[in-house]
C-alpha cells in the first residue's frame, strides 16, 4: 500500500464535520467488559521504565531523526485513512512525532502516556495544535471514557502481558464509536523491555477481536493492522 502525506489534510478544530448524532453510541454504555486488577499491574513494563529512558535520552527510539521510523508513520497514516476523525485516541504517544502527523487528520486528539518528561516534549511540540491534548495515564487501567471514531497503538501492546492484553481489547473495542477504526502497528523483533513481540501481538489481537478487519500492511520489519466497527 503507498503511503502519502498530504499538506491539505488539516481539519483542525475550525472545519468539523461531526459524525451525526446517531451514529454515536451513546455516552455510558460501554458492552461490558472486566475490570483491571491491580495485581495485573505486574503483567504490563513499569512506567518508571520508560520514564528513567526519556530522562536518560529525549528520543530513546530515534522517532524524530530515523528513516524507518518516519516510513512507519506514513504507511500508518495510510491505514487509518484520511479522516478526518472526529474523535481519536492515541495509547502510549511518546514525544508526539506520531501525534503531529495524526493531527492533521483529528478534530479532537486526546494523546496517552505513562512517562511525564515524554508528555513534556510532545505538548511542546503540540503547543500550536488546541485540538490536541496530553495526558499521563497508566494503561489500560485509566483508558478514558469513549466514545472514538478511532484510537492507535502504535509500538505499545507489547509492553502488556497476553492476559493483560486479552482482557483489554474488549474494553478498547467497547470504546468505538460505530464504523470506528482500531489501528494497531507493532515490530517484530525482540522488545526485550516487554513481554510480547510485535506478533504474538497481532496474533492475539486478530484471534480475539469482534471487529472487521480492514486492513493489514506487514512488513519484514513490523505487523501493521487496521480493524473498524461494523
Ligand atoms: C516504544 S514507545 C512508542 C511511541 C509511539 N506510540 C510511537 O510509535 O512513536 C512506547 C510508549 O508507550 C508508553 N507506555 C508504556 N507503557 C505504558 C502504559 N502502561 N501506559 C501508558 N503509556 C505507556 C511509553 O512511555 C512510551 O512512550
Amino acid at each position: 500500500m503507498s503511503a502519502r502525506e498530504s499538506r491539505d489534510e488539516r481539519p483542525g478544530p475550525g472545519r468539523r464535520q461531526s459524525l451525526a448524532a446517531s451514529d454515536r453510541r451513546p455516552l455510558g454504555t460501554p458492552r461490558p467488559t472486566q475490570p483491571f486488577a491491580d495485581r495485573d499491574r505486574a503483567g504490563r513494563t513499569d512506567p518508571g521504565h520508560f520514564e528513567r529512558k526519556y530522562r536518560a535520552d529525549g528520543d530513546p527510539w530515534g522517532y524524530e531523526t530515523k528513516p524507518y521510523e518516519r516510513e512507519k508513520y506514513l504507511r500508518t497514516l495510510a491505514a487509518i485513512g484520511p479522516g478526518p476523525f472526529d474523535r481519536a485516541l492515541e495509547l502510549g504517544c511518546s514525544i508526539g512525532v506520531f501525534t503531529e502527523l495524526l493531527a492533521r487528520r483529528c478534530h479532537d486528539l486526546l494523546a496517552l502516556d505513562a512517562a511525564p518528561t515524554a508528555l513534556t516534549r510532545a505538548r511542546t511540540r503540540l503547543s500550536h495544535a488546541p485540538h490536541v491534548r496530553f495526558e499521563l495515564r497508566d494503561l489500560p487501567w485509566e483508558l478514558p471514557q469513549g466514545p472514538f471514531d478511532l484510537i492507535v497503538a502504535s509500538e505499545l501492546l507489547y509492553y502488556w502481558d497476553a492476559p493483560l492484553l486479552g482482557a483489554a481489547l474488549p474494553r478498547l473495542e467497547s470504546m468505538l464509536a460505530p464504523g470506528g477504526r482500531f489501528v494497531a502497528v507493532h515490530w517484530r523483533g525482540d522488545v526485550g523491555d516487554g513481554p510480547l513481540d510485535g506478533d504474538k501481538v497481532h496474533v492475539l489481537l486478530r484471534e480475539r477481536t469482534t471487529l472487521r478487519h480492514r486492513v493489514n500492511d506487514d512488513t519484514a520489519a513490523y505487523r501493521l493492522d487496521c480493524w473498524e466497527l461494523r
